[in-house]
């Protein structure tokens, strides 16, 4: 029988877990929201606060060190995070995001390399698929080259908009090893730190999610051992594909959760604010538009859920409800925070309160992860084909 989203509910280890988490961001990182959108630095207090309290490998397998949680667990740990900081819930959805290719993709040798060091925090790790003109056409424009010689592949290329790729400790880079193979010309490495001809450049100057670093990488006669490569030579851009059905209801819980804190913060405020003798949330006008944010939060947060059980289930339709769920969320996102920042009024367009910072937040969810124009590519694709 399937289960109706509505049946998703908590077991104990996470409403645990869910419980730990509201502690961390009432004490520790919702007061720390604002400042870190205000330096543009990356929270290393944030990161090691995740690590000690095991949220940076929810969905990692135990043997490989982490919680061996589920999807469902983990989306909803990233919406908490993102109700107070979406920079900090990026930090908990990237490291998942950059781990995916090494659990999809890698065999036991790489995995117990490399997994134990991600699920704990002592490495960070990103991902690196998008270049200067391969963001939407990820394959059919691919520029990075990686040549086999010897023992190693030799990279060369640049990544543009990698979250987190100055932080990170590993990076899963997708490379061309077979300009004529098409869809089966791409391979994935994992690339670490250090390596010669690996280096970090420009450091992008955004308008949200501040306090995430978003860069550049460069590979210049980068050796990598061929023993880094994930999967065989010419899997990695389906690698890519399935990292991305399951690293997308991440990002769609960022977005609720950016979403669901400004719903929040706006209603309190129109609980308290007086305009014509009472409180302006018992006007009308406004009382509507609460309405309508409440509902499409909750209508998305069901979608994000079913999504992330499917995540766990394993079904052929992750591809379809993730791209649903991203599309949902990160719209839903956009339209509660503009919202939210008219219910405040002049007092919304001011740094002095959140909802700004959440409005310029969310805008990313739009577009990072596939753009809402890519996620209705896809789920278009499921329905009648692509011709
Ligand atoms: N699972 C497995 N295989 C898949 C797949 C999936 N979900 N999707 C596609 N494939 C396979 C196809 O079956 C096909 O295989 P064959 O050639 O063997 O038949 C191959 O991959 C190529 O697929 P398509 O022909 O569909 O490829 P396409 O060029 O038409 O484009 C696309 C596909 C969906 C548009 C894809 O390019 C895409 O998702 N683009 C967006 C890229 C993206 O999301 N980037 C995000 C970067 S990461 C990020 O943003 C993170 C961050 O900062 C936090």
């Amino acid at each position: 029988m399937t289960m109706a989203p509505t049946e998703i509910a908590s077991n104990d280890e996470e409403t645990m877990i869910l419980e730990m988490v509201r502690e961390l961001v009432a004490e520790k990182i919702g007061p720390r929201a604002a400042e870190i959108d205000a330096t543009g630095e990356f929270p290393w207090d944030v990161k090691e606060l995740f690590a000690q309290n095991d949220l940076l490998g929810i969905p990692i397998p135990s043997e490989y060190g982490g919680l061996g949680g589920t999807f469902v667990t983990y989306v909803k740990v990233v919406e908490e995070i993102a109700k107070a900081c979406a920079s900090s819930a990026l930090i908990v959805a990237v490291q998942e995001l950059g781990m995916l290719p090494i659990m999809i993709g890698g065999d036991e040798e790489q995995k117990r390399r490399f997994l134990p060091k991600i699920a704990s925090g002592e490495h960070l790790v990103a991902y690196a698929l998008t270049e200067v003109s391969s963001g939407s056409d990820a394959l059919g424009s691919m520029k990075t080259r990686a040549v086999k010689q010897g023992d190693n592949y030799v990279l060369d290329g640049q990544k543009i908009w990698i979250t987190n790729g100055s932080v990170a400790d590993v990076v899963c880079v997708f490379a061309v090893t077979n300009p004529e193979a098409g869809s089966r010309g791409v391979s994935a490495f994992v690339v670490e730190k250090g390596t010669p001809g690996f280096s970090v450049g420009k450091l992008e100057k955004k308008m949200g999610i501040r306090g995430s670093p978003t860069v550049e990488l460069v590979f210049s006669d980068c050796k990598v051992p061929a023993a880094n490569r994930l999967g065989e030579e010419g899997e990695g851009f389906k690698i890519a594909m399935k990292v991305l059905d399951k690293s997308r209801p991440g990002i769609a819980a960022q977005a609720l959760g950016i979403a669901a804190g400004a719903l929040e913060y706006a209603t309190g405020y129109a609980k308290e604010r007086i305009a014509f003798g009472k409180p302006i949330g018992q006007h009308q006008g406004v009382g509507f538009m609460l309405a309508d944010m409440k509902t499409e939060v909750e209508s998305a947060r069901l979608m994000l859920y079913e999504a992330a059980r499917r995540c766990d289930a394993g079904g052929p339709d992750v591809t379809l409800w993730a791209a649903m769920a991203k599309l949902k969320c990160g719209d839903v996102a956009m339209s509660v925070t503009t919202d939210a920042v008219q219910v405040l009024g002049g007092f919304g367009y001011s740094v002095d309160y959140p909802v700004e910072r959440m409005m310029r937040d969310a805008k990313i969810t739009q577009i990072y992860e596939g753009t809402q124009q890519i996620q209705r590519l896809v789920i278009s694709r499921r329905l009648v084909g692509r011709g």
